[in-house]
């Protein structure tokens, strides 16, 4: 008997559905009798005991479908270790509800903060695996994580959009694409969009840098331009800045945006008509593309294979197009930024687009 729990944590994504599938089916086809108990909206359904015992047909029918089907929350490592408010602490009771239900193993799904929790779970002493799962593409560790290439998909989409109607008006338009604190999604999104200008915040940008290049457009006979941008883009001068003062910046930072403030510095600096287009939470959400289904399904199956072979204290991960297992504290609390040197951007440039510096 194998009895294993499950969890999702942090921002949904595409393909969660996919992954605890591909964990589940390997287990349920294999020679092993399996429990598999599924705790409800993350690590809070582990902490407050909120589960259910799954069963095949819980599994059945998911692979296309997007969010998760046992919820999710955010619960950030930094409060992780403090007792909440009635004096929970959350690491023991943790510990406690995986030991009551004597668990062999915990399955955990997420990014970058899950991670960090994963991980400590694992120093304390419980068996875990975990699957990468972000469309922001920033985990340590693996070269590609579930629902990306979904939300690329979703981003070229709203970039193609724009290009439409900013060529019939001859705008300047701005797509704002997610991705925190990298800049993976924006570039992809950007490139497969034909964006003229990629502003991602592992390149600071220079205003001026931007206004050339549209000039530069519009000598040429282009009448508008498309910004791919980064919801964590970054001038220049705000690089600079130490994390104190650009905190103290923020707190009367008058933009819901940084696209907001680069269109309203561009259409004063360029006297041209600029829009600004948010997607936003659209690119998280619907199906998994074909891509992330495929790619999903492996890495659940492949962590079904780890637990089935008692190897515990890994995620799943994607390395040079191989399947590897990389061990969590590798992971934890590192992130994968876009190199400023990468061939892609060296690509991207050849190309001609723009990223501002
Ligand atoms: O990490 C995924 C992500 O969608 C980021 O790209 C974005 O910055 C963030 O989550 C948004 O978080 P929330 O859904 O909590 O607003």
């Amino acid at each position: 008997m194998i009895r294993i729990g499950m969890l999702t944590s942090g921002g949904d994504c595409q393909a969660l559905n996919a992954a605890m599938r591909g964990v589940a089916k390997t287990l349920f086809n294999s020679k092993e009798d399996v429990e598999i108990y599924g705790f409800l909206n993350g690590y809070q359904g582990l902490i407050h005991g909120k589960f259910r015992l799954l069963t095949y047909n819980d599994f059945t029918g998911i692979l296309t479908q997007g969010g998760t089907f046992l919820g999710t929350s955010r619960t950030p490592f930094k409060t992780i270790q403090i007792p909440d408010e009635d004096s929970l602490d959350k690491v023991a009771a943790m510990k406690q509800n995986y030991y009551k239900l004597q668990l062999d193993c915990l399955v955990i799904l997420g990014g970058n903060g899950t991670h960090k929790t994963a991980n400590l779970l694992r120093e304390q002493g419980l068996n875990v695996i975990t699957l990468p799962k972000t469309i922001d593409n920033d985990l340590w560790g693996t070269d590609m994580t579930f629902g990306f290439q979904s939300a690329v998909d979703i981003a070229t989409d709203a970039i193609d959009c724009i290009h439409t109607t900013a060529a019939s008006h001859g705008r300047i338009f701005i797509v704002e694409v997610m991705g925190h604190k990298v800049g993976w999604l924006t570039l992809n999104a950007g490139m497969a969009g034909g964006a003229d200008i990629i502003l991602i915040p592992e390149i600071p940008y220079d205003l001026d840098k931007i206004v050339k290049k549209i000039k530069e457009r519009h000598d040429q006979g282009s009448r508008f331009t498309i910004l791919a941008v980064a919801e964590g883009a970054i001038s220049k001068e705000d690089a600079k800045l130490s994390k104190k003062e650009l905190k103290k910046k923020m707190e009367n930072y008058k933009y819901p945006s940084v696209s907001y403030e680069i269109a309203e510095q561009l259409a004063k600096k360029s006297g041209l008509e600029v829009r600004v287009t948010v997607p936003g939470h659209t690119q998280r959400g619907g199906s998994p593309c074909p891509y992330d289904r495929v790619f999903a399904s492996r890495l659940g199956s492949e962590a079904g294979k780890l637990i089935l072979k008692r190897e515990f204290g890994f995620m799943v991960g994607y390395r040079n197009r191989e399947i590897v297992k990389v061990p969590l504290e590798d992971v934890a609390g590192k992130l994968k930024m876009v190199d400023p040197n990468a061939t892609i951007v060296k690509e991207a440039k050849m190309l001609g687009i723009s990223f501002g510096d």
